[in-house]
């Protein structure tokens, strides 16, 4: 894709917010790795939820509830073809990406972490990829190891391939792409080299199931954490899809409606995945609005979507290496949805302040990955984050509105 090929025009007409006319000012936004911005058909389909067919799933026996039900369940079998999950019932809706993985984290933990087991995360890890496992460690006596990155921000695979062959390693958890970073990992390779040791995978993909194609079967990891309103699609709904024969041997999370068959003072007995997984009201207007955003990725096709985002990454990149003093947190040969950096010994937030003034949204700070950041031995960074809607120009003018102000902080 050279830029002429995607019709950015047609597409920017379908988020209102990109409308100067709309959100009253123009916007350059660059935080889409915090969250993307609604396409109108995920807007519609949100109030014509409410609007039309507002009502509990699974416990009614009325006609609206089945409506309800029946959306539910679509937009359950639209998210598992889209990721090619084997079955609809290894997609469960949960919050997001961070109670997906702390589902797992806690659930696992539970069932099979015992004293002086080890769970092996990555160095460049999220919040919400790290500390559910210090919990879980702390509570039954496990230890957390952290796979090192190069300089580059790429991963370490030497000291990899050692640690994965580390006594007692019980559990790995990592992300595909890294949410400050943009490295994209070898994630095939680490799934194989842990299964060869019989190691299960938990992947974060919230940064990737937006940039590239991806297929859980092929990829094979028994847990793979998402959340929506990363892909165009709501906050507060996202989806944890595991191996059927994972969901089933580990406990349920919380217990409460919907997730039992039948429950007495004595005993509950727990209903089948993915409900056993879905205690109480579910995000029924999200799970369904967030199967109309995968609807919306899949009408421009997630591998187009992914060559016109690396065409305005490599712009980006070149562009921004022509400022004098920056610094980029990450060069990974091979990178998607963010860039990070400094400009000589600016501070990120004066950076980002004066950028928001120019109407160009980036975020600054640590990114939540606070030991990443204590690694390379900052405070924070300037994150460009892109999604499908940016454009070239939109990238000159952080370009000129970096230029500016460094001249007036520099
Ligand atoms: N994890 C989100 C980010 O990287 C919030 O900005």
């Amino acid at each position: 894709m050279n830029g002429t090929d995607w019709d950015i025009e047609a597409i920017r007409k379908d988020f209102p917010i990109l409308d100067e006319k709309i959100y009253g000012k123009p916007l350059v936004y660059l935080d889409n790795a915090a969250t993307t911005q609604k396409p109108l058909s995920v807007l519609d389909k949100l109030e014509d939820y409410y609007r039309k067919y507002n009502s509990n799933v699974h416990r009614g026996v009325h006609l609206l509830s089945q409506e309800a039900t029946e959306a539910y369940e679509i937009a359950r079998r639209k998210i598992a073809h889209f990721i090619n999950a084997k079955s609809d019932k290894e997609v469960i809706f949960t919050k997001g990406t961070t109670d997906s993985i702390n589902l797992v984290a806690n659930c696992f933990g539970r069932r099979f972490l015992k004293e002086g087991d080890i769970v092996l995360i990555s160095a460049m890890e999220h919040h919400s990829n790290i500390v559910p496992w210090q919990i879980t460690c702390e509570e039954h006596g496990g230890e957390l190891k952290v796979i090192p990155i190069h300089e580059n921000g790429e991963l370490n695979m030497e000291a990899f391939d050692q640690l994965i062959d580390t006594p007692k390693l019980k559990f790995l958890s990592i992300t595909y792409v890294s949410n400050t970073l943009g490295t994209v990992n070898p994630i095939k390779e680490i799934i194989v080299k842990a299964h060869q040791r019989n190691i299960p995978v938990l992947v974060d993909v919230a940064q990737a199931v937006q940039h590239i194609p991806l297929d859980v079967q092929d990829l094979d990891a028994e847990f793979v954490a998402f959340s929506g309103h990363k892909m165009y699609g709501p906050t507060g709904v996202g989806c944890l899809y595991g191996k059927t024969e994972w969901l089933d041997k580990l406990p349920p999370y919380q217990g409460g409606g919907d997730m039992i068959k039948e429950v007495t003072f004595a005993k509950t007995e727990y209903n089948v995945i993915p409900f056993k997984f879905e205690a109480g009201t579910p995000d029924i207007s999200g799970a369904i609005v967030l199967g109309e955003a995968v609807d919306y990725m899949t009408k421009l096709g997630i591998e187009n979507i992914q060559k016109w985002e690396h065409y305005l990454i490599q712009y980006a990149v070149e562009q921004l290496r022509n400022i004098p003093n920056i610094r980029f947190i990450g060069e990974a040969k091979n990178r998607a949805g963010a860039i990070s950096f400094l400009v000589g010994k600016i501070h990120p937030f004066d950076l980002g302040e004066l950028l928001d003034k120019q109407g160009i949204a980036v975020r600054t700070g640590h990114h939540c990955t606070q030991p990443l950041m204590d690694i390379f031995s900052i405070a924070g960074t300037v994150r460009a984050s892109f999604a499908l809607y940016n454009t070239k120009a939109e990238i000159d003018k952080l370009i000129t509105g970096v230029e500016k102000a460094a001249s007036i902080l520099g």
